[in-house]
């Protein structure tokens, strides 16, 4: 039999209009999933003060076998995005409204994703969306405008274990997400993936989900692993407890004015709490067979565009983002910034992020956009002899080889086999890898 183990090289390289509303077209957009295990698309009309009608609810099927984990809104783009654990699929649906009376279309926007509790968030501001993927082990931004879905980068890939909880908010143009994993963290970066900070670091187990409240400037989070809803200032301060749960398993949660949307997994249900006392303002909504996924806002005084954009005018080539009082430009994957920071070349140096494998025979390498949508061919950089075993060492483009002979190292960029130690016995086990250690053919 025949391993094939495939690897990842990463290198970062990523180099308004105002809708009026006449009615309120304010709600939750949830995920559920009913017994048939059919996801549907539902809407929950929301009040002003973030009082849920839940004599209004609406259910649409989007299509069949899809499996919504994650959603959020763009209210000035009347567009809904949703993460299909399924296909791994990103889709959007561009004329979404609470009522679900538009035609209820869902695209792709992005394919080839991990197959994980991936969490999405829109920068309603410059349009573009955020997402995690815990198993790639990074966090994306792609933009919202235009028919161009090639407009992605990688925003932030060191030092990642399991990026999960993502919130974000336009207005302080700040990015908050949880990862999981050995060292289990929430950390903070601006929405253009600098000024990276951690805000907490410990007494955190599974912080899974987390939202921004704009106006008390403090990110709450739901923590699966303690139980707990709980809260900290934007500056990592003041950590409150809200409530703590031991029956429950949080699965997303957001927030509205006083309140906040919390659904249970364990308890198949969507509670109502005070997000300053954790007290239950409504009954919780919960339906006998019916599972609860992704929850997001979307209302137009949640997403206030300010009176000043300044993407419009800035003319990025790629990709715009909101800083704080103004915006900077990013490169699509492949390409880097220019020396006047707005336009992009194509970088073609070398493999910038790549997958890698190799058989018995060669060790071969692809552009890595090839997980998505594109068609790249890989290019065999090396020939070897009966490989067993690969590992790599992303940071420094160097991987580790072994046959029955010995075991070698080489560089990604300038592969020639150097033998580390030979083998007297034989070797069997396996090497530890960074990354797609589950892709076997
Ligand atoms: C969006 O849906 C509304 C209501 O069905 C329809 O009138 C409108 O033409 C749709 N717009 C687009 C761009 O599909
Ligand atoms: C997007 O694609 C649609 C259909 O292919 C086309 O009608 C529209 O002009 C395109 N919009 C932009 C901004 O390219
Ligand atoms: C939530 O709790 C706070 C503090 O107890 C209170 O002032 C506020 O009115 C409550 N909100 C609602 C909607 O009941
Ligand atoms: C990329 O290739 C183009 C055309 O071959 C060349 O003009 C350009 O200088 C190259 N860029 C880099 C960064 O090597
Ligand atoms: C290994 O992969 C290369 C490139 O796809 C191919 O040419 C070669 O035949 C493969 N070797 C084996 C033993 O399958
Ligand atoms: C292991 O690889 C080396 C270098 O390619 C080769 O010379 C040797 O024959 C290989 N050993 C086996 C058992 O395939």
């Amino acid at each position: 039999m025949l391993t094939v183990v495939l690897k990842a090289i990463i290198f970062v390289t990523c180099g308004i209009q105002l809708v009026t509303t006449t009615e309120s077209d304010r709600g939750l957009i949830v995920n559920i999933a009913t017994t048939s295990m059919i996801k549907q698309a539902t809407t929950v009309p929301i009040a002003e003060d973030g009082t849920p009608n839940l004599d209004s609810i609406r259910s649409k099927k989007p299509f069949n076998n899809v499996d919504f984990v994650s959603v959020d809104g763009d209210y000035t783009l009347q567009q809904a995005y949703a993460y299909d654990r399924y296909t791994r699929t990103i889709y959007k649906n561009s004329n979404f409204t609470i009522e679900l009376s538009g035609p209820n279309i869902w695209t792709p926007l992005h394919k080839g994703l991990s197959k994980a509790y991936v969490k999405l968030s829109v920068d309603w501001i410059s349009h573009n969306i955020y997402w995690t993927d815990p198993e790639y082990k990074w966090i994306m931004v792609q933009s919202l405008l235009g028919n161009d879905t090639s407009m992605y980068c990688v925003l932030i890939h060191d030092n990642l274990h399991g990026p999960q909880g993502l919130a974000l908010d336009p207005i302080e143009a700040l990015l908050f997400w949880s990862d999981i994993g050995t060292s289990t963290k929430i950390e903070v970066s601006s929405l253009s993936g600098r000024n990276r900070k951690s805000l907490i670091s410990s007494n955190l187990l599974n912080p899974c989900s987390l939202a921004a409240d704009y106006a008390s400037r403090r990110i709450y989070f739901v923590d699966q692993g303690r139980f707990t809803l709980e809260t900290v200032t934007y500056e990592g301060r003041d950590r409150k407890v809200v409530l703590k749960k031991p029956e429950t398993k949080f699965l997303d949660i957001a927030l509205f004015k006083d309140y906040l949307y919390v659904t249970d997994w364990r308890l198949r249900g969507m509670y109502f709490f005070n997000k300053t006392n954790g007290k239950e303002l409504r009954k919780s909504w919960s339906e006998r067979a019916v599972r609860y996924y992704g929850v997001a806002v979307f209302a137009p005084d949640e997403q206030l565009v300010p009176a000043k954009a300044h993407c419009p005018s800035l003319g990025c080539e790629h990709i715009c983002v909101t800083e704080k009082d103004s915006a900077s430009c990013l490169c699509k994957d492949g390409y880097t910034l220019d020396q006047d920071m707005k336009t992009c070349s194509l970088n073609n140096e070398s493999l910038h992020r790549a997958l890698i494998f190799s058989n018995e025979s060669s060790v071969c390498i692809v552009d890595i956009r090839i997980l998505t949508h594109f068609a790249f061919l890989p290019v065999c950089i090396l020939e070897t002899s009966g490989t067993k075993y690969m590992s790599m060492d992303t940071d420094d483009r160097q991987m580790i080889l072994a046959n029955d002979t010995a075991i070698y190292w080489a560089r990604v960029d300038n592969p020639e086999l150097q033998m580390l130690t030979e083998i007297t016995g034989t070797i069997s086990g396996k090497f530890s890898y960074d990354l797609f250690n589950y892709f076997h053919t």
